[in-house]
């Protein structure tokens, strides 16, 4: 198999933080109650208590997927509207988990920019749904994806805007959190302020696309929105009997604020390569660089000799290219992208004014 190192596909291709690693050998000694009866289970609840600074569960997962559904299934009733973003992961890419754990809930998609659900978006929809007629879904979450799906962070006062009208509806606020800790790192607060603070209830705590292995969690801040989580996961299959060591991988994910080095290094490859296109004519970024995700639109022949380099990327369209840095994007990587783009871009404009 030919191995490129330059490699902008998706943090799902990236390795695993040795750290991580290192916690599975160490939780591999001696025996340990199954089904999160363990210690390292024990000690991840208090772990992240203290990371959040309040009375917090934690229910380790396999998935982000498996984390939004069931997080979301848990907050609606099967006959329950949950309001995103037209961009958000539940939304385009979860083969709608969040309806089949929930008995049918619906997505219903709000106008926003850059992948965000607006606080008056979500007002007026709340106010047209149809609250308590039985032939309406029952407005019932909104589901904010931080950083969004397009790059784009939402600020502690956006966040707050969106959880004071669903609350004073009777709304829960699930955040997606597969890129929290990049959102995190940009915002330089602390994880309780860009979440329970703001008016988060539950929250699908991203791991493995920053470093992690094989494990996320949902980290629940209101008591009562917990209360069936367990019987989701445990119906679903998704409880796993040696929990020790998911557990085990997620206390060592925040250890040391592992997990805030490891996203501000992807972050700040992002910022470098958005530095040094966007002074490019011909090279439009599509949404703000604010976490460790670019959206860039160039001719097709640029992204064709991109892909001659033998720089990988997904293509989202005829001219859109998905840029993803992970924690291990080296300045190598980034010298080799910009470098690419900015030879094809001049040759490329070259070639029109010869023609
Ligand atoms: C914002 C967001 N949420 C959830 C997920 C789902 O995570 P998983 O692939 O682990 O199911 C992804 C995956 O890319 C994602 O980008």
């Amino acid at each position: 198999m030919t191995k490129s190192t330059i490699d902008f596909r998706s943090v799902n291709c990236g390795r695993a933080a040795p750290e991580l690693l290192e916690a599975l050998t160490t939780a591999n000694t001696g025996t340990e109650l199954g089904y999160g009866a363990d210690t390292f289970t024990a000690a991840l609840q208090t772990r992240l208590a203290e990371v959040f600074e309040a009375p917090v569960r934690v229910f380790p997962v396999p998935t982000g997927t498996a984390a939004n559904a069931v997080a979301l299934a848990a907050s609606c009733t099967p006959f329950g509207a949950v309001y995103c973003s037209p961009d958000a992961h539940i939304n385009t890419s979860e083969c709608n988990a969040t309806s089949f754990f929930g008995g049918g809930t619906k997505l219903v998609q709000l106008a926003g920019t850059f992948g965000k659900v607006s606080a008056d978006a979500l007002e007026s929809a709340i106010a047209t749904a149809g609250t308590g007629l039985a032939h309406k879904s029952q407005p019932a979450a909104v589901n904010l994806v931080q950083a969004t799906d397009l790059g784009a962070v939402y600020s502690i006062d956006e966040i707050a805007a969106v959880s004071r009208v669903a609350h004073a509806q009777g709304l829960r606020v699930h955040m997606d959190g597969a890129r929290f800790a990049n959102a995190l790192a940009r915002l330089g607060c602390t994880p309780a302020e860009a979440s329970w603070r703001a008016g988060v209830d539950v929250l699908s705590f991203g791991v493995t696309k920053n470093g992690g292995l094989l494990a996320d969690a949902i980290v629940v801040f209101a008591p009562d929105a917990a209360t069936s989580i367990g019987f989701h996961l445990c119906r679903a299959g998704l409880v796993w009997s040696k929990m020790r060591f998911a557990s085990a991988q997620i206390i060592a994910y925040v250890a040391d604020d592992l997990w805030l080095r490891l996203a501000r290094q992807a972050n700040a490859a992002a910022t470098a390569i958005a530095a040094r296109i966007e002074p490019i004519a011909g090279v439009t970024i599509l949404a703000p660089v604010q976490a460790n995700e670019l959206f860039i639109d160039m001719a097709p022949a640029v992204l064709s000799n991109l892909e001659k380099d033998g720089i990988l990327f997904y293509r989202r369209g005829p001219r859109l290219a998905r840029i993803v840095c992970r924690w291990d994007t080296s300045d190598a990587d980034v010298a080799a992208l910009t470098g690419s783009i900015s030879l094809h871009v001049a040759a490329a404009a070259a070639a029109a004014a010869a023609a």
